[in-house]
């Protein structure tokens, strides 16, 4: 398959998935309209060409909590990365790292943390969620920062799951679900072999290492919904508080209010965010909220967003809408399932590419030249 644009990958993923991982990763909530708006409304957002500039020099870097980013990316949490490529966090992690990027490693990964920062030169991020059992927070929260984690992400939007039809209809979940994914298993004998064999073990590997015994896959989604804690409250971030004391971001934001209590709390940055479309289906596409969170915030908090972002373009116009820095969930995964850490950097270097070219005829020097002037 020829692989010329980023959204190329999407296709490649499909071809080399399971169908039951491919609509996992590719699915949103109920009938899957915030999944769509993300993309929509992102596409929308016109930019104003601006030319005669002398636009030979451009800088794309940034930083955020005192670490230099080759441009504002990030990669995304995103759980069973490790079902997608053989050790895909990995694979990912190391992707991010030699492009200069900070790689955000899930609750519910493949695997462990302690396996993912020794095989990469750059300090990690760490993506917590909250699980009925306490132990298990305080623990990870100590490995964490034993493993040399920097940030830490912190996701309120998932307090229950999102209903993901897709998965009851894929055999992600659902009737007969463990025999019908060994049977797409057999009609993709590259992944079977290459991540079904040789990626093993497939487990929750960050849980698996607090409880001592491995957090079998076969009930994965009824996994989320009972070890979940809907009971989650600002009272459980200043709990986190006294565990970690390196720079906290909030994800899964999409309104003024909770953002300005996110400044109140003291959080060093919110992610907004609708979980990619996979949570509250209804609620606003990210490229919606941003404009009315920047007004709110920005300044006092760095403003992180996803959910939508598919381009370099798609990055230039979240950073004109208000982003400090944008993250980039299924647009990675893609090409991880496609072509392991090689399709993650060459993804990474077309939107660097697509990135220069919207600079460039935006008349933005550099990303704090991106603003609302650089939209119509
Ligand atoms: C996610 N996301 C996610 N977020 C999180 O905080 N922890 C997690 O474990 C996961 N897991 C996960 C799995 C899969 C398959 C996907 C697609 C997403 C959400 C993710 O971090 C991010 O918010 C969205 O993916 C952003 O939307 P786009 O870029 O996928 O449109
Ligand atoms: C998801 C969870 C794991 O979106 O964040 O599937």
């Amino acid at each position: 398959m020829i692989i010329s644009a980023p959204t190329d990958y999407r296709k490649a993923a499909e071809a080399k998935l399971p169908p039951f991982l491919f609509h996992y990763i590719d699915g949103g909530s109920y009938r899957e309209h915030t999944l769509q708006k993300n993309t929509d409304d992102l596409a929308d957002i016109a930019l104003k060409q601006r030319v005669l500039n002398n636009m030979a020099e451009l800088d794309l870097s940034t930083e955020i909590f005192g670490e230099k980013l080759n441009m504002p990316i990030a990669l995304a949490p995103v759980g069973l990365t490790g079902m997608y490529a053989r050790r895909g966090e990995v694979q990912a992690a190391k992707a991010a790292a030699n492009k200069g990027l900070p790689f955000t490693l899930s609750t519910v990964s493949v695997c462990p943390i302690e396996e993912v920062t020794p095989a990469i030169e750059r300090p990690m991020w760490f993506q917590l969620y909250v699980l009925k059992d306490r132990g298990f927070m305080k623990n990870v929260l100590e490995r964490a920062k034993a493993a040399g984690v920097t940030t830490l992400v912190f996701t309120v939007d998932m307090p229950v799951p999102g209903a993901r039809y897709r998965d009851m209809h894929s055999g992600m979940s659902g009737k007969n679900a463990a025999a019908r994914r060994i049977l797409q298993a057999m009609t993709h004998p590259q992944w079977a072999w290459d991540v079904g064999l040789l990626g093993k073990p497939h487990d929750l590997g960050n849980i698996s290492t607090y409880r001592g015994t491995p957090t079998k896959l076969e009930d994965y989604i009824g996994w989320l919904g009972a070890n979940f804690d809907p009971s989650i409250s600002w009272k459980d971030l200043e709990w986190i508080r006294e565990f970690w004391d390196g720079p906290m971001v909030i994800k899964g934001i999409l309104d003024e209010d909770d953002a300005k209590d996110a400044v109140k709390f003291g959080a060093d940055g919110i992610v907004v965010s609708n979980h990619g479309g996979r949570q509250l289906d209804g609620v606003m596409s990210s490229a919606k909220a941003l404009p009315k969170i920047a007004d709110a915030v920005k300044g006092d908090i760095k403003l992180i967003v996803d959910s939508g972002i598919r381009s370099g373009l798609d990055v230039v116009r979240m950073l004109a809408l208000g982003a400090d820095l944008t993250m980039l969930g299924r647009s990675f995964i893609y090409a991880l399932a496609a072509n392991g850490q090689a399709g993650v950097e060459n993804l990474l270097d077309l939107y660097a590419k697509e990135m220069r070219v919207a600079m460039t005829l935006t008349g933005a020097k550099n990303i704090n030249e991106l603003s609302r002037d650089s939209l119509i």
